[in-house]
Formats: C-alpha cells, sequence, structure tokens
C-alpha cells in the first residue's frame, strides 16, 4: 500500500485547487451546456450501464483523478490482489475471493497449493448435494423432503447468502424456503423454530471461524431444539457446516463429510462465492449461482482489463474519492428500485464500512485525510417518503447510488413505469433543483397572491447539483446481481488503495467482543463482576436483577 499521506500528493493539491476554481458552476449548467453529457459520462460493463454524468465533475477533474488513481498505483495493486499477494498485511492473508468466480482451469497456485481445484471440487460438492436436496433425495429422519433451509450465521456468513436468496427470490425452488438467523437475541431463531418442522429442516451453520459467539449460541440452541423430538443419530441428516475450521466443526458434532470447507484468503464479507452460498444454491439451483459467479467473473474481467478512464469500479471509486476528500461528503446513500434488493444496503454497508471504516494506514500510520464513508439506504420508493426530504433540502451534501432494473419479473400492470419514472425523476430533480423563480412563477400561475407566494418560495426552492450516479441494468439475474456485487468489491478496494488502507481486516470489532465475554460471565454468575466505569456497573447490576427472575443458562 502507498505510503506516502495522501494529501502530500501534489494531483491531492490540484485537485483541491480545481474544487475551489469549478465549486461555483452547476451541473444543471454543466447539462445545458454540454448536450452530450450523457455519451460523454456513461459506460457499459459486465451487463451494466452505469451513467454517472450526473456528478459534480468535468473532463478535467476527473482527469485529475484518474491521475490520483494512477499515482497511487491503482494498477500495481490490483495486480497484486488478482496475484494473491499477501496484501491483507496485519493477517498475512491473501485476497482471492476473485479465484472463486474464475472458470476452472484458471490455475490459481497459492503456497504451492493448487487452489483452484480445491474451488472447484467444492463447486462440485456443493451441486450435487444442492441437487440431492431439492430433488427431495436427501431426505430428513422421517424420510420426508426437506422444505425449510435454516442458515445460522453472522456477519458476512449471514448478510450475503440472504442478501442473493432475497434477490433471486424469483428462481427459487417452490417447495423451499430458507430462514436466516443471525442475532444472538433469542427472539431470531425463536421466531423461526415456531415455525418450522424439525424432520424437515436442514441447518447450516455457516461460520468461517466456527467460533463466533452469536453463531455458536444459536447453533447450540437449534441442535437442543432439534433434539427435543429427534435422536443425535439423526443430526447428520438435518445439520450441515461451512467453515474454515475442521476441528471446530467436528467438536461441534457435525461430520466432516457434512462440512463444505473455505479458506482463509476468503474474507467474511467476500464470502457469498464461497461455500457460504451454500443456502443461495439449494434455494436457485447451481446453474443459477454459477451464473452469479460468471457475472462476478465478467466484473473481474472487466476492472483487470479496462483502462481507467473506462473502467467502472475505477470510476465509481474515484467520484467517491472526490465528494468524500474534496467535497466533505460523510456518507453515500444506496437507493435501490428493485424490492428483490431490498438488502442490498445493509450487504454493503458490512462490505464497505467493515473494509473501510478505518483511521491508520496499511502502514500504521494515522490517515491525514477522511477514509470510508457512512453507507446507508433503502429501497426507492419507499426512501422517497422517508428519508429523501434530508436529501433534497438538508444541510449534508450525501451523493446516491441508484440502481434501476428496467425489466419486472411481476405482470402487474402500470407499478414498473411508475416505478421508473419515480427514480429518474428523483435522480433529475437532484440534479436540477428548482430555483425561487421557477417557484414564484409556479405559485403565481396556482393563483396565490404575492406575499403568500413569497413567503412559500424559500421552503420550495431546492438548491439542486446533488450528485447521483445511476447504475441500469436489463433484468435481475443471477448474471447481473453478480457483475454488481463485483462492482461494489472492487470499488470499495480501489478506495482503500487510495486512502492507503488494508482493507482487508477488521480489527475494530474485536474489543467488544471480548468486553462482551467478560460481561457475559458476570451476568450469569460464573465470574464476579469486575470494576467498570460507573455507567457499565448499574447496567450490569440493573441486569443481574433482571435476569435473577428470568435466569439464562450458562454457557
Ligand atoms: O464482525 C466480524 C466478523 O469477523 C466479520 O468479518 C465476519 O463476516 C463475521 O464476523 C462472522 O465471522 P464468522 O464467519 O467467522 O462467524
Amino acid at each position: 500500500m502507498a505510503s506516502t499521506p495522501l494529501n502530500d500528493s501534489p494531483v491531492f493539491r490540484r485537485l483541491q485547487t480545481r474544487h475551489a476554481e469549478t465549486c461555483s458552476t452547476t451541473m444543471r449548467t454543466r447539462f445545458d451546456g454540454e448536450p452530450d453529457r450523457f455519451r460523454q459520462f456513461s459506460m457499459h460493463a459486465a451487463g451494466l450501464t452505469l451513467d454517472y454524468s450526473k456528478n459534480r465533475i468535468d473532463r478535467s477533474t476527473l482527469d485529475l483523478l484518474l491521475e490520483l488513481a494512477r499515482e497511487r498505483d491503482i494498477e500495481g495493486h490490483r495486480d497484486k490482489l488478482f496475484a494473491g499477494e499477501k496484501i491483507n498485511t496485519t493477517e498475512q492473508r491473501a485476497v482471492l475471493h476473485t479465484a472463486l468466480r474464475a472458470p476452472a482451469g484458471q490455475g490459481f497456485v497459492l503456497d504451492g497449493q493448487d487452489i483452484d481445484a480445491d474451488v472447484q471440487a467444492v463447486l462440485t460438492r456443493m451441486q450435487i448435494f444442492s441437487e440431492r436436496v431439492r430433488s427431495g433425495d436427501w431426505t430428513g429422519r422421517d424420510g420426508r423432503a426437506i422444505t425449510d433451509i435454516v442458515n445460522i450465521g453472522i456477519g458476512g456468513s449471514y448478510l450475503g447468502p440472504k442478501m442473493v436468496c432475497q434477490a433471486l427470490r424469483t428462481f427459487a425452488h417452490p417447495r423451499l424456503r430458507c430462514h436466516f438467523v443471525s442475532n444472538v437475541d433469542g427472539h431470531d431463531l425463536a421466531a423461526i423454530l415456531e415455525h418450522i418442522d424439525p424432520a424437515t429442516t436442514l441447518f447450516i451453520i455457516a461460520s468461517k471461524t466456527f467460533t463466533t459467539a452469536e453463531t455458536m449460541t444459536n447453533a447450540r440452541s437449534a441442535r437442543s431444539w432439534f433434539l427435543q423430538s429427534g435422536n443425535e443419530s439423526d443430526l447428520a441428516k438435518h445439520f450441515v457446516a461451512v467453515s474454515t475450521n475442521l476441528s471446530g466443526v467436528t467438536g461441534f458434532g457435525i461430520d466432516p463429510v457434512n462440512m463444505f470447507p473455505f479458506w482463509d484468503w476468503v474474507g467474511g464479507r467476500y464470502s457469498i462465492w464461497s461455500a457460504i452460498g451454500l443456502s443461495v444454491v439449494i434455494l436457485v439451483g447451481f446453474p443459477a449461482f454459477r451464473a452469479f459467479l460468471d457475472g462476478a467473473y465478467q466484473m473481474d474481467t472487466h476492472f483487470r482489463e479496462a483502462p481507467l478512464e473506462r473502467n467502472m469500479p475505477v470510476l465509481l471509486a474515484m467520484l467517491g474519492v472526490w465528494y468524500r476528500n474534496f467535497l466533505g461528503s460523510s456518507s453515500v446513500s444506496i437507493a435501490p428500485y428493485h424490492q428483490d434488493l431490498s438488502l442490498f444496503a445493509g450487504y454493503l454497508q458490512q462490505l464497505d464500512m467493515e473494509s473501510n471504516g478505518k483511521h491508520v494506514s496499511a502502514d500504521g500510520e494515522l490517515l491525514t485525510t477522511a477514509s470510508g464513508p457512512v453507507i446507508w439506504g433503502d429501497t426507492g420508493t419507499n426512501g422517497q417518503h422517508a428519508y429523501f426530504q434530508l436529501l433534497h433540502q438538508g444541510s449534508d451534501l450525501i451523493p446516491i447510488d441508484f440502481i434501476a432494473v428496467l425489466g419486472a419479473s411481476h405482470t402487474l400492470p402500470g407499478h414498473q413505469a411508475a416505478l421508473l419514472a419515480n427514480c429518474f425523476a428523483q435522480a433529475e430533480a437532484f440534479m436540477r433543483g428548482k430555483t425561487a423563480d421557477e417557484v414564484r412563477v409556479d405559485l403565481v400561475a396556482q393563483g396565490l397572491d404575492a406575499a403568500t407566494a413569497e413567503a412559500l418560495v424559500p421552503h420550495k426552492t431546492f438548491s439542486g447539483n446533488r450528485p447521483s450516479n445511476m447504475l441500469l441494468m436489463e433484468a435481475l439475474t443471477p448474471a447481473t446481481l453478480g457483475a454488481l456485487v463485483a462492482l461494489y468489491e472492487h470499488k470499495v478496494f480501489v478506495q482503500g488503495v487510495i486512502w492507503g488502507i488494508n482493507s482487508f481486516d477488521q480489527w475494530g470489532v474485536e474489543l467488544g467482543k471480548v468486553l462482551a465475554k467478560t460481561i457475559a460471565q458476570e451476568l450469569t454468575g460464573t465470574a464476579q463482576p469486575a470494576q467498570h466505569d460507573s455507567s457499565t456497573n448499574a447496567l450490569i447490576a440493573m441486569a443481574r436483577a433482571a435476569l435473577m427472575h428470568n435466569p439464562i443458562a450458562p454457557d
């Protein structure tokens, strides 16, 4: 990773000057003066169209941003990523999720191990197993086919499979329902157990480490619940594991033949392409999962080969850097206009914020510029009736990524045109705004007297000049979804390189985990309360008192 502070770069300083020189020119003015702005600032790759014309940029600004990308050696870092160099330096790990989606025969070798062969072998096992479950050949303890899959996992072992199962729900097998349990809050698991039959349920315990407290607590509770009506000898028909930790899996009591492995070079938030996708494969079938991998591979190929000027992840990343580091935006809103992408913003939160939510560089130096923004959002049109007010007229500049899908998989008349109209109208409104003069003319035309109209003008004026990207696809298919996820993965990678971050570790989640372990022992009485601060002491005392009336079993 680059070791020079980002703001020491002459290109960075030129971009600061560029911003000062150009910030008074609005996007509306640019569109009015540049009839071919869409053609200039849009591109296609891997089944996706990116329209980035509604950004506060011109050709020179973009050229400078790309110069910054070159100066930070994006191309060199990209090569190291694909070559399997140990770019996750704090954990001494390669980052090779791209090897999971490459077609067979790419010859990936890591530390002398033919990981290409390993990947293909696990995919074959996933295919065979999923076909058995889907056909009804894999049966539960009383010979009936499986009807319900419960994926127990958290973080990357939950967000990816849940988001993809939701996004591809129209491809789902009609007999199968997938459920996802992540929260250690027992209400999560209990709500699912109420509705399933243990004899026709398959539990997938998904955990890279097989030590994550939430997942292991839920897995143990699921097993106890199963054993209330079944025998130990039936467990093998109902519990499988996805993990890198063979001894953890066998220690839990799952037969290694029922374990689908992956490897330490797959980061948790990049693991949907691995056996962590088992629930997806079972639900939508192996060919659809392969198409999902292929879509991502197409984006990988584009990212690897396209010049930076025509490279979708690089452009998306550098636009984000422009707003974060030069215009002071601290968050990005994600607005998918497709109900089946309702979990997409949540998925991106882990991908982006766990990767780039860091304030030290890969070299251990304090960063001197801002790094990863807050990622948030919800589906259009729901967001429009909740927080778009702030996006239109609030005091912060929040860039938006619209995701629009042209085709629908339902046949309800009228909906799709209304949906797309809303999406495009919002993007246009954010860009153009509405001037005071335009508001005045409208109000007077509606018959308002001059004084009433004037009082309303400031409230009804929209500054506009609020940037957005539009990502467009023909249809939400396994392939376009794969390309979309890979696009954001590479965007996050590029931004991490610009900021000089190791995007592949996540030490920030450790402290809370350690303290929670101590406090859990104090709450269950297996350890004497230690001295915390007065607030934490008081909270523990209140919880201990409550738990005396409703005791919980220690682990
Ligand atoms: O929250 C930290 C984290 O390590 C994530 O990176 C990961 O996706 C999640 O926990 C779950 O980890 P595991 O799959 O090992 O249970």
